[in-house]
């Protein structure tokens, strides 16, 4: 008899997302004229087509791939040297932040990363992960046998959370307690809050002081329009000693269909053998990868790389522009409804407090039902974020000045 892993019984419910698409579809099948009217502010999905540069990249690369001169199979499984020099050069070098190529790991997604760290993390580590936050953190922790049971409030023991409120803002500051390992999102997926300068250097602080590692995921940078705000945790002096960064093109480049992102892992950082000797992350990384991935496809690779060029990045640019006009709308129309409103501002997320004392899934079935609208409930994000929703500024611009009429009209 096979054995199953037993912390995958641990898990509560669905993933969030397929929860709420379970729910979607359960209300277009009784609700044709519904189904008709709805739009989708749900997952934080894209909407708008690829960048020019990146699409004339991938043609141009699968031309290469049909012809035997310009084949290519296996690729290296840390990326293409292209790519990384790429990212080295335009995402931190040219910012003045120090990260070499051969620090820089190209995947697949920035999911999967989150979740394959662990495989090179002990599992006697204290882990430290924000609350509200993407669930991924906490869901790839239970699978990997990281805590015990969860409680009647969906926390999960042996985890240490760390509660974003709109008192502090949505940026915990660093705990009293030692944590081995501490996740921060910024911009936050899914309060859109930034933290400051003299924030991130707190929590690097903290690691330093406390041997902590940061997993600190950067997926939405691009998104910040505050110049003030530190777009990499490398930035912050100190940081490659005690930090990993975790980025994405799906957000930018608009890659969550082509599939690609990267994570920093510096150089001089390191972690505890048991007995307690120190020892480098980037050559245990680099040796999961190789086993375990055989790297992200050569055209996809190529895709990502014409981001950097200079119509790539005004490309990028506009992207952005876009899907932060929405934001501006649907921030607006919220305010303008009298809700209490967070985010928006340097990120693609507008978090919103539930009006009437409504729970977060009571308000995602009332903005499906009435006004045909889907919205990610705030609990699915951790047990602080109840009470709250989150509406995605991934959408046309018709539909977000639609979606911000719907919901001065609902509240
Ligand atoms: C979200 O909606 O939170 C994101 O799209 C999820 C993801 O990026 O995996």
């Amino acid at each position: 008899m096979a054995f199953l892993n037993d912390n995958y019984l641990k898990l509560k419910a669905g993933y969030l997302f397929p929860e709420i698409a379970r729910r979607v579809n359960a209300f277009c099948e009784g609700n044709p004229d519904g189904k008709a009217r709805l739009i989708r502010c749900g997952i934080g999905d894209v909407t708008e087509p690829l960048p020019p540069a990146a699409v004339a990249a991938l043609h141009s690369a699968v031309d290469e791939l049909a012809s035997r001169d310009t084949f290519r199979g296996y690729g290296p499984e840390q990326g293409y040297p292209f790519l990384r020099q790429a990212i080295s050069q335009n995402a931190y070098r040219a910012h003045g932040i120090d990260v070499a190529e051969d620090e820089i790991f190209i995947s697949d997604g920035s999911k999967c990363d989150c979740g394959n760290i662990l495989d090179i993390l002990g599992h006697q580590n204290r882990i430290g992960i924000p609350d509200p936050v993407y669930p991924v953190y906490v869901d790839t922790n239970v699978m990997a046998g990281h805590t015990g049971d969860a409680d009647a409030s969906g926390a999960y023991a042996g985890l240490h959370y760390l509660p974003g409120t709109a008192e502090n803002g949505f940026v915990p500051a660093p705990p009293q307690e030692k944590l081995d390992v501490a996740y921060l999102c910024f911009p936050n997926n899914p309060t859109g809050a930034v933290a400051t300068r003299a924030q991130l250097q707190a929590w690097v602080d903290y690691a330093l002081a406390n041997d902590t590692l940061l997993l600190f995921d950067a997926a939405y940078e691009a998104y910040i329009q505050d110049a003030s705000i530190p777009r990499s945790i490398y930035e912050i002096p100190g940081a490659r000693r005690c930090a990993i960064e975790f980025r994405s093109f799906s957000k930018n480049g608009g890659f969550t269909g082509v599939r690609c992102a990267f994570i920093v892992v510096p150089g001089e950082l390191t972690a505890k053998t048991a007995d307690g000797q120190r020892v480098p992350l980037r050559g245990l990384w680099s040796r999961r990868t190789s086993t375990k991935f055989n790297g992200t496809g050569y055209i996809v690779q190529r895709a990502a790389e014409a981001l950097y060029s200079p119509e790539g990045k005004a490309q990028v640019a506009a992207l952005i522009a876009h899907y932060m006009g929405n934001a501006a709308i649907l921030r607006t129309g919220a305010v303008n409804a009298g809700l209490q409103v967070f985010g928006g501002e340097n990120a693609p997320y507008i978090w919103v407090k539930t009006p009437n004392g409504l729970s977060s899934w009571e308000f995602f079935d009332n903005m499906l039902n009435k006004a045909n609208v889907v919205i990610t409930p705030g609990s699915g994000f951790g047990r602080a974020g109840e009470g709250y929703f989150r509406i995605s500024a991934f959408n046309s611009r018709e539909n977000a000045i639609e979606v911000a009429r719907r919901i001065r009209e609902l509240v």
